[in-house]
């Protein structure tokens, strides 16, 4: 050290050192992104620039260069007396209460006697929006696959020729464990189309907003169309030609796709296959001359817009000899008009090859879960689970055999991924309904609920493993409920740890 610092001086004295090196190290001052609301400002160093090289010198290496600072000034930690722990923070970290970081400016991770200030560099945005990635409930432990992704953070691809619409999705590169399914999520102008097209996935819909008009035909030459709106389904099987016109009102829809690595860029459109075969072939092939091709589109259409569909579905009703596809065949179910089944906590409605059958290996359950409740505990069995939530906050504890699990939480327009048998539960945390898709690769919608297995469990096997009082055992509903209703203040049982708030309120 004392030959380090004899170095420096002699470099300093010798006038050998640029001058920014003989000045203290620069420090970057942290905290909170101050840009503007959606905007993005870096913290800038306040350095100026006084010489023309853009690297140090060899003598700032550690072992020969001066000391810096290690104590005050711009490297100081954010003081403890400037944290505000919200309700619940404090509360025994394995209760794992969910902590709304929403009425603190600067969220802390920080639970229970454990974790520490955070004074680096951050956007508290996504720490209060992921309360539970950030300040994990004690129980989780160990590296579970990543289960969640905004499609706020997929890229947009827009149509093409003015406003038609777009679509953003979310695949194996969002989510690497997605192997089984993937989603799109897609805007059409009004009038506008996905373009006629086809694909090597099978296509499972369900229609988020307004309402569009359908057309498809089979291997068999059967046709078919239908107009369906917000809340109903549609399926269309792995290389059936089909296409997609917005009504009046325009739309948005969700797809689920049976392949993990689909990407929505990749489907077969029909303008690119005329635009890739010679002229000759398509004169022959439709038997028409080449002229008929001068006004080929010169690129691909995707989505665009179009002339209005006629309101009277009847006026494109193209049939031939082979008739109309036969209706247990039918590639829509009008799901909005299925009543739902309903709970203690909230609703489900259940669609699968039951009601629909042309839709082989999905099946889906559309669930509302009111404030404080829960979706309970549960697995499937031969199938992966791929989500979207229509609305609100959750969050969701996935259990990966045999020692992890990881809290992840979920707001409107995300999508989840938890693999087949991991346990899993989805606990609203917000102060409306939350409203979540479950999408399965399975013939019949099932699961196996925690509760009903214990119900139906020899009482003196389930004691002598869990060691529950016979009070717990003998209230335990031998019916399944799929959902369990709860408190709707979340942080209710950090006043009695030992109590019944998680799923009464206090009087
Ligand atoms: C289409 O035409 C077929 C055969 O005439 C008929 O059975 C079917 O109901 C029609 N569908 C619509 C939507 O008009
Ligand atoms: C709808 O179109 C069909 C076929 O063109 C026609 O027979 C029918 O009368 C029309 N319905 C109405 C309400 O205009
Ligand atoms: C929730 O319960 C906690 C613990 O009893 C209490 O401190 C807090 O004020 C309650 N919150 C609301 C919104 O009632
Ligand atoms: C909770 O129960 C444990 C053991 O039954 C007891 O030691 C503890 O004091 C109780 N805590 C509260 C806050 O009631």
């Amino acid at each position: 050290m004392q030959q380090a610092t004899r170095i420096f001086s002699i470099l300093a004295a010798a006038g050998l050192l640029p001058a920014f090196l003989a000045a203290p190290a620069p420090q970057m001052s942290y905290g909170e992104n101050t840009g503007a609301v959606g905007g993005v400002n870096p913290p800038i160093p306040t350095v100026t620039i006084s010489s023309g090289s853009l690297y140090g010198d060899s003598s700032l290496l550690g072992e020969i260069a001066k000391p810096s600072p290690i104590s005050g000034g711009d490297s100081a930690i954010v003081p403890d007396a400037d944290v505000t722990l919200v309700n619940g923070q404090e509360a025994d970290s394995k209760l794992g209460l969910y902590l709304d970081f929403n009425s603190v400016e600067n969220p802390q991770p920080l639970r229970g006697t454990g974790g520490q200030t955070a004074p680096g560099p951050r956007t508290y945005e996504y720490e209060k929006l992921n309360p539970d990635i950030f300040a994990p409930p004690g129980t989780d432990s160990g590296d579970v696959p990543q289960a969640q992704w905004p499609l706020g953070l997929s890229h947009n691809r827009f149509g093409t020729g003015g406003k038609s619409g777009w679509a953003r999705q979310q695949n194996t590169d969002q989510l690497p464990r997605a192997t089984e399914m993937a989603g799109v999520d897609m805007r059409l102008a009004p009038h506008a189309y996905r373009e006629l097209h086809w694909h090597s996935a099978n296509e499972w819909s369900l229609m988020l907003k307004g309402s569009v008009r359908l057309a498809a035909v089979n291997e068999n030459g059967e046709s078919f169309v239908d107009d369906i709106s917000a809340g109903d389904v549609w399926f269309f099987p792995a290389g059936v030609p089909h296409s997609i016109q917005a009504l009046d009102e325009g739309c948005e829809f969700l797809l689920v796709f049976d392949q993990g690595d689909f990407s929505e860029d990749g489907t077969a459109l029909i303008s690119e296959m005329f635009i890739r075969n010679p002229k000759e072939v398509l004169s022959k092939n439709l038997q028409t001359p080449v002229s008929a091709f001068d006004d080929l589109p010169s690129d691909q259409l995707y989505i665009f817009t179009g002339t209005p569909a006629p309101a009277n579905i009847s006026e494109q009703n193209m049939t031939g000899p082979a008739g109309i596809l036969p209706y247990d065949q039918s590639y829509t179910y009008h799901f909005s008009q299925q009543e739902p089944y309903v709970v203690p906590g909230g609703s489900v409605k259940i669609i699968d090859t039951t009601t629909f059958p042309i839709a082989k290996g999905f099946s889906a359950a559309l669930v509302t879960v009111q404030p404080g409740a829960m979706r309970e505990l549960h697995w499937h069995l031969e199938s992966d689970e791929w989500n979207y939530f229509l609305q609100g906050s959750a969050r969701v504890t996935v259990f990966s055999p045999p020692e992890s699990s990881r809290t992840f939480d979920f707001t409107a327009g995300d999508v989840g991924y938890i693999p087949a048998v991991f346990s899993h539960y989805i606990e609203n945390t917000g102060t409306e309904d939350v409203i979540f898709l479950e999408v399965l690769q399975q013939p019949k919608f099932t699961d196996i609920s925690v509760a009903q297995w214990l119900a139906l469990t020899p009482k003196q096997v389930v004691k002598d493993t869990l060691h529950l009082p016979d009070s717990t055992l003998d209230n335990l509903p031998k019916v399944k409920t799929y959902l369990k209703p709860g408190n709707k203040n979340l942080t209710a049982l950090a006043a009695n740890p030992n109590g019944t708030a998680a799923y009464e309120p206090a009087d």
